[in-house]
């Protein structure tokens, strides 16, 4: 079963889709951390942003895999190659350069098939922006949140202070999550909108433990 939550960056997934996988007993996959897996290659390597041949085949010749604690199915670590990158992906340089290699049409078609099959191997919860669209358009549950640009903005702050990585200028922040935003909605491949058949949570002024409930008795088939 496939449970997908889509959304804005800073509407609450990761929080939510781990909590809500913990809950039901299903594993947890975060696909922005695929994206952010090959954006951090691609400048280590020196690849350049717009070189969609480039990109393309690092995604196609990337391993990518999710590290584990015992007896726990919520990945901890993400490993590119080999290369512990968990904290490497959430720079503020990263938070840039993901986007246009998100957009590269090569690139998410290698980490479609990638998805699909970590998914089709067992209960997850996924979350990303196409998840319920295009990735896994017959996921039996399907949530899209959302939140406002100036809550979504805080809660980055907040996160980012308390990992001690990325920006904890509130402005900048918000620019960031705007600028992601038009560029995730209106790119041409896969871009982030709500499936038609997704129910739309609004978190700005909800409990995240609402949230989570709801979307746990969803899964369930008590909502
Ligand atoms: O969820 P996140 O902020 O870690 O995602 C990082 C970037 O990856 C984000 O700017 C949009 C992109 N992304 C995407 O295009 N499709 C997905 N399924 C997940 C993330």
């Amino acid at each position: 079963m496939i449970v997908a939550i889509d959304g804005p960056s800073g509407a609450g997934k990761s929080t939510v889709a781990k909590a809500v996988a913990k809950k039901i007993g299903f594993s947890c996959l975060d696909t922005g951390a695929m994206y952010r897996s090959i954006a951090y290659l691609a400048c280590k390597e020196g690849i350049s942003l717009d070189d969609e041949a480039a990109l393309t085949k690092l995604a196609q010749s990337v391993d990518i895999s999710f590290g584990h604690v015992e007896g726990d199915p919520i990945p901890r670590s993400v490993f590119i190659n080999g290369e512990d990158v968990t904290t490497a992906i959430r720079t503020a340089q990263i938070d840039k350069a993901v986007s246009p290699v998100s957009a590269t049409p090569g690139v998410r078609e290698a980490l479609l098939e990638c998805q699909r099959r970590i998914g089709h191997a067992g209960d997850y919860v996924v979350e990303g922006r196409d998840i319920g669209t295009v990735v896994f358009p017959d996921a039996e549950v399907k949530v899209f949140l959302t939140a406002s640009d100036e809550e979504r903005a805080h809660r980055r702050v907040r996160q980012n202070a308390d990992r001690g990585i990325g920006s904890i200028d509130y402005e900048e922040v918000l620019a960031d999550i705007r600028r992601r935003d038009t560029v995730d909605s209106s790119r041409a491949c896969a871009p982030l909108k709500q499936a038609e058949d997704a129910i739309h949570m609004d978190t700005t002024a909800l409990y995240i433990e609402e949230v989570i409930e709801q979307i746990c008795a969803l899964a369930r088939g008590e909502a």
